[in-house]
């Protein structure tokens, strides 16, 4: 039986009725789409607390029980028995690829590492000391100017190239970025490493020296992109699906994800939260624990505990427990295993999650205070670390692109507005103002 939602108004207006859309799991969806039109009003919903802007089949959260599927598939799972590419796969097709399907996929992302040579003289327009989101934000925007043969959204052939070559192309870009800001030469990508492999080469070769691939240090990384992959209609993604509802091309919805991506309270948080890390050691580590923690309950300090809380999940991030355990692996792999760091954001962690103030707002660790700690011991420079999620979190702006221009209900996203302002009022001559 379906079930409708009744609106009633205590001024006398009539009730007016709507229908209840149930999705596969997680809650009902009130559909208010015909409120306007049966009522002259709108919804007030700043942050979209409580409003679903689409349908999708490609990632479901539950913030509550701390879960987390890619295609219905646990993120435990898909990060302990896949790779970056056969997750890439699974969030563009829906389903894990074959033997077949993946050794194709590879084959084809593997033959699109490179970049047009002219971007290298794009890049040499930043200066070297840009932060590297800047120079990305940039690059990615470009492509569009490069890939003219991949514009129309229109055409699914288009959106599967560009959505290949964005993939492809993300690990040569963040690399290129990242010589370019030490003054290093850019290392071409090398068709007989893995997806991974390459990306470590190309950041940390030179014409000089070659990389010796770690499995272990490749695995980790593989995780931190599989980990990021997607996460729903987050900030950054809700950006791509309003940027790509005009119709405007896939390189340009992306560059915009990647820019949303840059704030700290969103991918931005893995760099702000080693800074905290670090700032925290510096002012006497453990010791100081309990002032810290005081200063962040403090209101007026305006100080975060960074990588800590969210706003869907109110209960352990997933993602943070493989993190953390991708954490003991790569320090135990490099000898480091009394990294002082991680002990540092351990004691936080425990410490915080026995505190009252974060148990009563259900605030526990993200995805981002562990994958600094990884990246850094990867030899990943702190700047970068953005630039890392947004290359793995390309496919999921892209799945979620490519999802909604395959929607027939697809409209240009307009939302509406509460207005505060002037009612309307008459120029008066300037002498009289
Ligand atoms: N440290 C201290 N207090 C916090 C924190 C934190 N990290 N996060 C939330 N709170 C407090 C708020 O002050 C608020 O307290 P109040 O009710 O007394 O006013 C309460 O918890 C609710 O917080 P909101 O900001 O309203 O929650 P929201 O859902 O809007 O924010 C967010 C979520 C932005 C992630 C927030 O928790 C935060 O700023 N965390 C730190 C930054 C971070 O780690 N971001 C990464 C997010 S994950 C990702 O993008 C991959």
């Amino acid at each position: 039986m379906s079930t409708t939602a009744t609106l009633s108004f205590s001024d006398g207006s009539p009730s007016v009725e709507f229908p209840v859309l149930k999705g596969t799991i997680g809650p009902d969806v009130i559909d208010i789409k015909t409120l306007y039109a049966k009522t002259g009003k709108f919804t007030y919903d700043p942050g979209f607390m409580s409003t679903a802007a689409c349908r999708s089949a490609i990632t479901f959260i539950d913030g509550d029980k701390g879960e987390l599927l890619y295609r219905g598939y646990p993120i435990e799972q898909i990060a302990t028995q896949c790779d970056f590419l056969e997750t890439c796969y699974l969030l563009l097709n829906g389903e894990l690829p074959t033997a077949g399907e993946k050794a194709a996929f590879v084959d084809n992302v593997t033959h699109h590492t490179m970049v047009h040579e002219q971007m290298q003289f794009f890049l040499r327009g930043f200066r070297r000391d840009a932060h590297p989101m800047a120079v990305l934000t940039g690059m990615v925007g470009a492509l569009s100017a490069f890939y003219h043969d991949t514009l129309d959204v229109n055409n699914p052939e288009h959106r599967h190239i560009a959505a290949i070559r964005l993939i492809a192309k993300m690990p040569t870009l963040v690399a290129m970025a990242y010589k370019y800001s030490i003054g290093q030469p850019m290392i071409y990508p090398k068709n007989d490493l893995s997806y991974t492999a390459n990306f470590m080469r190309m950041m940390f070769a030179t014409p000089c020296e070659e990389y010796k691939v770690n499995d272990v240090l490749v695995r980790a990384l593989d995780r931190i992109f599989i980990l990021h992959a997607d996460h729903e209609q987050n900030a950054s993604t809700s950006t791509v699906r309003l940027c790509g509802s005009s119709g405007t091309n896939p390189y340009a919805a992306i560059a915009a994800g990647v820019a949303c991506l840059w704030g700290p309270a969103h991918g931005g948080a893995n760099e702000a939260c080693l800074v905290m890390l670090n700032e925290l050691q510096a002012a006497g580590g453990v010791a100081k624990l309990g002032e810290f923690i005081a200063q962040v309950k403090d209101k007026n300090s305006n100080i975060r505990l960074m990588g800590f809380g969210h706003r869907v999940y109110k209960n352990y991030d997933p993602r943070a427990k493989l993190m953390r355990e991708t954490c003991h692996e790569v320090l135990g792999e490099l000898g480091v295993g009394n990294d002082p760091l991680f002990k540092l954001a351990m004691e936080l962690e425990r410490v915080a999650l026995e505190d009252e103030y974060f148990i009563a707002r259900k605030l526990y660790p993200n995805v981002d205070f562990y994958s600094g700690i990884v990246q850094r011991a990867l030899g990943i420079p702190t700047a970068l670390f953005t630039a890392i999620f947004a290359l793995a979190r390309t496919v999921g702006w892209i799945a979620q692109l490519n999802e909604m221009l395959a929607d027939p209900d697809q409209k240009i996203g307009r939302p509406r507005q509460l207005f505060t302002g002037s009612a309307p009022r008459q120029v008066s001559p300037i002498a009289q103002r």
